[in-house]
């Protein structure tokens, strides 16, 4: 049942661009219209809504991070993201102009649900977005976008992140076309590179022995870092969390921004710093990641960028280039998580753990 391969986890990652298309099918009509049919708030409802929060634990939080820069660019709506394990507990502001975005692959995950119970309570709207048919969040929310996964079993969750980042993508241009925004092109824009984004993650993924050989050797290493600005700075710290969860490394993911105000300070010689590297040109993010590179690569660490394809500056200052196929900034995640991904289940397979069944950690968490 896993195909050949060794791990589920690693047969996941690979299905990942199946996963992306079967969350895509259906939701996008020739005449360009986005239909969420599993929507059932009315689009009145919609277009009252003046904040949205985003829940979510783990890696669903990370999704939630990048959600957030998409929404509040495309929809022009004030978007939180929040811990679920943190969010009633500080009496948040929640009324019925609030949109509430739980995002839980399980949608069993004990957190999850006590915060849309007491969103609900309040009088928000909740959206599940899901890829557990009939599971309690989505019967507890008023509406659910399921991804379309297929069952995840390896324990770390793989194409439960892109799928979830699939449909957040959706969720915001969605948004954006009920509440009229002169946007109709660009929609188009955006759905066409989404189409067209299982082709891309299939040439990531045909390169994964560039990955597994970069991993040979350094399962030795102690230390981890990521860093990232914007959508890169989630997929940073869902590349630490991947391989805490399965190698039970050391790894930490930082805003690259946020280097020079401590974290720095640790950087070791020989320290293997991986970089998310925004595509080049459209602004300074490119630019202010490149110069965090040479920061840490002043400091002695190894460098591996994670960055577009005929990037003409990242390899001057990268020791390691690993290259994705060009996608505009929003959507890059989908595409720089998986080489993380295939590091961490190749690291993890070196080091001989259970890559599907991590140690201390289930699949879903029942429990608060
Ligand atoms: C990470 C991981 C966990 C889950 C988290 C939420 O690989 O699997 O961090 O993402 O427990 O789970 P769901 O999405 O089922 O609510």
């Amino acid at each position: 049942e896993k195909d050949g391969y060794d791990w589920f986890m690693r047969k996941e990652i690979f299905e990942q661009p199946k996963a992306i298309s079967d969350t895509l099918l259906g939701r996008y009509s020739p005449q360009g219209e986005l239909t969420l049919d599993e929507i059932h708030i009315s689009p009145e409802t919609l277009r009252r809504v003046n904040k949205i929060i985003i829940l979510g634990c783990g890696t669903a939080h990370y999704a939630g991070m990048v959600a957030k820069y998409a929404i509040e660019h495309w929809v022009r709506i004030p978007c939180e993201v929040e811990l679920a394990s943190e969010f009633r507990y500080r009496d948040p502001i929640v009324d019925s102009q609030t949109l509430c975005v739980a995002i839980s692959q399980s949608g069993e995950t004990a957190d999850t649900l006590q915060a849309i119970r007491h969103a609900r309570e309040q009088g928000a709207k909740v959206i599940a977005i899901c890829n557990t048919n009939g599971s309690t969040i989505p019967r507890e929310s008023d509406a659910v976008i399921y991804t379309y996964a297929g069952p995840e079993i390896g324990v770390a969750s793989t194409k439960g992140f892109t799928t979830q980042l699939i449909a957040c993508y959706l969720l915001g241009l969605y948004l954006a076309q009920v509440r009229g925004m002169k946007f109709g092109d660009e929609i188009r824009t955006i759905m066409d590179e989404l189409e067209a984004m299982p082709a891309k993650m299939q040439s990531v993924l045909d390169h994964a022995d560039q990955i597994y050989t970069l991993a040979k050797g350094m399962e030795d290493e102690e230390d981890f870092i990521f860093i990232g600005r914007h959508v890169g700075y989630p997929i940073a710290l869902e590349g630490a969390l991947k391989l805490k969860e399965i190698a039970y490394l050391h790894a930490e993911g930082f805003a690259a921004g946020e280097l020079k105000h401590g974290p720095i300070a640790i950087i070791n010689p020989g320290m293997p710093v991986f970089a998310v590297v925004p595509p080049q040109g459209r602004d300074q993010l490119h630019d202010k990641v490149v110069s965090n590179i040479q920061e840490v690569r002043a400091r002695g660490a190894r460098t591996i960028a994670v960055a577009e394809q005929d990037d003409n500056e990242v390899d001057q200052f990268a020791e390691v280039v690993i290259s994705l196929p060009k996608v505009s900034t929003l959507l890059q995640p989908v595409l720089a998580v998986v080489p993380l991904q295939l590091f961490a289940c190749e690291i993890a397979t070196l080091l001989g753990n259970d890559v599907d069944q991590p140690r201390n950690l289930a699949k879903s968490v029942t429990v608060e």
